[in-house]
């Protein structure tokens, strides 16, 4: 296993300009919290270790689905964040699978994430974007009346949202091996355009509900070719897409974002099929050192407490992968400083927590409450619940 912490590092620390702002922040603090130690990603010094989990928010409400400068100052706002990860980002036209969420494959996109990037490196942060293909989660509505993509024809049985609203999802069309090689050229193209808008990294989205996760799954991937089967085979597509994405970033600057237990009906019940495949697929990118592996716990209501407590994600896998950890799920403050000391992860990201706390670092720095935010808002509507959410300004005096 990896070192728990790195030490603070003047050398890397002082060339950024909030440095002295964190450090007089760190002087100010009675105690010293591991969520507010700086950590070293590669070459990419983060002065804390808190991320900002992807948030698909259905806010990119133009045909283009190009970010615009309300999408820049969401996450200028939120760029105190050890690093932030964007909301999933759709690879190429086909990959489309949710409403007014946007893609990284015409130079009108790029261009929006430029506003995005610029706005967040101007305040000091980092940025990845997350990669994402909805595969058979997708409507034909999206697709001009074409059926969805899968590894097999089989219905995933969810809900597309469309923006004439939820729809049931439809039998889907099996890749041939051609088109699965055509897909990661998309994922390498949306690499280079990352590159072109100026991100720090790509974080490659694979857990449910991607095409990466399908592919995965013992029900969805009914596959007798190299891509279906055995478990090598099952994890043939999620490699390919990682070299390609590392020739064009390099292993430290990308991230593999897992939902080792979470299934297709959107529940967690045990026994998990797949469980054998994740393993797999840990074990196997020890060799590939990522910038982190980003895994996700989470207790559905329909699981009962011995059978949560007997998987665990993080102690499930943390013994299985050398590199950084990065953990995510439902983490209060306490609990993610308790993740850090106990050795489980080296990063944590929180998600909902960033929606109604853009200063969520300073607040946690401090020890301030955590506002509430609205679930009615979480995927839709305008600036409510989206830009609106204020910092504590400024923060009073820690207590
Ligand atoms: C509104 C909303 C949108 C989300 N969109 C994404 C997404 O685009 N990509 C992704 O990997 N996870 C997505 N998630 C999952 C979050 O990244 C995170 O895993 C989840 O909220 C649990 O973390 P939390 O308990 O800190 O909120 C989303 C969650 C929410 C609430």
């Amino acid at each position: 296993m990896k070192a728990k912490y790195f030490t603070f590092d003047l050398h890397f620390a002082s060339k950024y300009t909030r440095f002295s702002e964190f450090a007089n922040q760190m002087k100010r603090q009675p105690d010293k919290q591991p969520l507010l130690e700086p950590i070293q990603i590669g070459d990419l010094p983060l002065t804390n270790r808190i991320a900002m989990a992807s948030m698909t928010r259905g806010r990119v409400k133009n045909a283009a689905i190009a970010p615009t400068p309300v999408q820049a100052l969401y996450y200028e706002q939120r760029a105190t964040a050890g690093l932030i990860l964007t909301e999933g980002t759709w690879i190429s036209r086909q990959a489309i699978g949710y409403a007014y969420v946007p893609g990284i494959f015409t130079q009108e996109q790029i261009e929006g994430w430029q506003l995005v990037t610029n706005a967040v490196h101007g305040q000091g942060g980092h940025i990845f974007l997350q990669l994402g293909h909805a595969g058979s989660l997708s409507h034909p509505e999206f697709l001009d009346g074409d059926v969805p993509v899968a590894p097999s024809a089989v219905n995933p049985n969810f809900t597309a949202f469309l923006p004439s609203g939820p729809q049931p999802t439809v039998v889907p069309r099996e890749l041939t091996p051609a088109e699965i090689r055509a897909i990661v050229r998309d994922y390498r193209t949306a690499a280079q355009n990352a590159k072109t808008a100026g991100f720090d990294g790509v974080e490659l989205h694979a857990q449910h509900p991607s095409l990466i996760a399908q592919f995965l799954s013992d029900t969805l991937n009914q596959r007798t070719d190299a891509y279906g089967g055995s478990t090598a085979n099952k994890a043939r597509f999620l490699f390919e897409i990682l070299d390609a994405l590392i020739e064009v970033w390099g292993s430290q600057r990308v991230s593999l974002r897992l939902n080792p237990f979470l299934n297709y009906s959107g529940s967690t019940t045990a026994p998990e099929p797949t469980l054998p495949t994740y393993r797999y697929v840990v074990e196997k990118l020890n060799a590939y050192h990522l910038a982190f592996l980003h895994l996700m716990d989470r207790r559905e209501p329909d699981l009962a407490e011995e059978a949560y407590a007997q998987r665990r994600v993080f102690e499930t896998f943390r013994p299985l992968y050398n590199g950084l950890l990065m953990a995510n799920g439902g983490l209060s403050q306490d609990k993610a400083n308790a993740l850090l000391r106990s050795g489980l992860a080296d990063l944590v990201s929180f998600g909902v927590p960033y929606i109604a706390n853009p200063d969520l670092v300073e607040r946690i720095a401090h020890h301030r409450p955590l506002a509430q935010a609205d679930p009615a808002t979480f995927f839709v509507g305008d600036d409510e619940g989206y830009i609106d959410y204020p910092a504590l300004n400024p923060l009073p005096a820690s207590t």
